[in-house]
């Protein structure tokens, strides 16, 4: 079996479409433009990347934005006073701080800083404890696209085996919330694994569908799974750069010989990573709806 490549760039393309219209509809029936900050603290060239081109869609999409480079001397205390003043910008409806952020930083105390009605990351301990409880909430943006991808794609979960690798706050914990829950894309029996697993290959050989998140260059393997596998690949591995300077990227799983065998693949780029930026543009465009009282 060759695997049919599940494109994040086109499913996110449908889904930026549907935004744009609806962001049309917002400033010509409203006066409603959403807007959106990115603060980003030193210059890590990943984290650039990913915030320029959150920055690139923001305005392709007409969402008004705004983006913060500052040192990475900035103290806690900087960072604190920045969120707090696009906590009270009304031009701001969303507020997304980079992560990681520099080892003197701390990550928490920034993220339950942010007004949870602005936190479109769904990072906040309101939105993570309204989407365990499956209430209305910013959902965050990597396994909400993930989601939607299985959904758009006609994947079936319900009752299927999910297994995910990779136990962090960003994608393994929410992802394997999110997929047992009563809702599309859900109703699966899920299984999360991490560093600890006593037998992670019994785990991988026997999910319908394995989500690998855990920033390890091709580490799921051909012979780790089974026929027929629905593969979703978060990882972002820099693992060289071309000639020209560019990074060149792999995923974790080693996509040649495992779309030999799964029936479903995303590749790596142009899987996830379109997908997770596209659900912050409509996090961004729901909390300008909620922020001005549209439903
Ligand atoms: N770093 C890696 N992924 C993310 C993300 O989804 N949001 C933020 N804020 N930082 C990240």
């Amino acid at each position: 079996m060759t695997a049919k490549i599940i494109s994040g760039v086109d499913t996110a393309k449908a889904i930026r479409a549907e935004l744009k219209q609806e962001i049309a509809e917002l400033k010509e029936k409203h006066n409603v433009v959403p807007g959106l900050v990115t603060i980003l603290v030193g210059a890590d060239p990943a984290s650039q990347s990913y915030v320029t081109a959150k920055e690139k869609t923001s305005k392709e999409l007409g969402i008004y934005s705004e983006r913060l480079d500052i040192p990475a001397e900035t103290t806690e205390a900087e960072l604190l006073a920045l969120v707090d003043k696009c906590n009270k910008n009304d031009k701001i409806n969303g507020i997304l701080v980079q992560l990681p952020l520099p080892k003197h930083i701390n990550e928490a105390k920034i993220l339950y800083a942010i007004d949870p009605t602005k936190d479109v990351d769904g990072f906040h301990p309101v939105n993570v404890g309204k989407m365990i409880l499956g209430e209305q909430c910013f959902l965050p943006c990597t396994p909400h696209g993930i989601l939607e991808m299985l959904v758009r794609n006609d994947i079936k979960t319900s009752g299927a085996e999910v297994v995910i690798l990779g136990r962090s706050n960003i994608v393994g914990k929410p992802m394997a919330n999110l997929m047992l829950q009563k809702r599309p894309g859900g109703n699966a029996t899920v299984t999360l694994c991490h560093t600890r697993t006593k037998d992670t290959v019994f785990h991988t050989k026997r999910a319908d569908i394995l989500i690998a998140a855990v920033g390890v260059p091709k580490m799921v393997t051909a012979d780790m799974v089974k026929d027929g596998v629905v593969i979703i690949d978060v990882g972002v591995n820099r693992i060289g750069k071309t000639a020209d300077g560019k990074a060149i990227l792999a995923g974790d799983v080693d996509f040649d010989a495992v779309k030999e065998k799964a029936s479903y693949i995303t590749p790596v780029p142009g899987g996830v990573g379109p997908m997770t930026i596209t659900m912050l543009m409509k996090n961004t465009v729901q909390a300008a709806k909620q922020a001005a009282g549209i439903l």
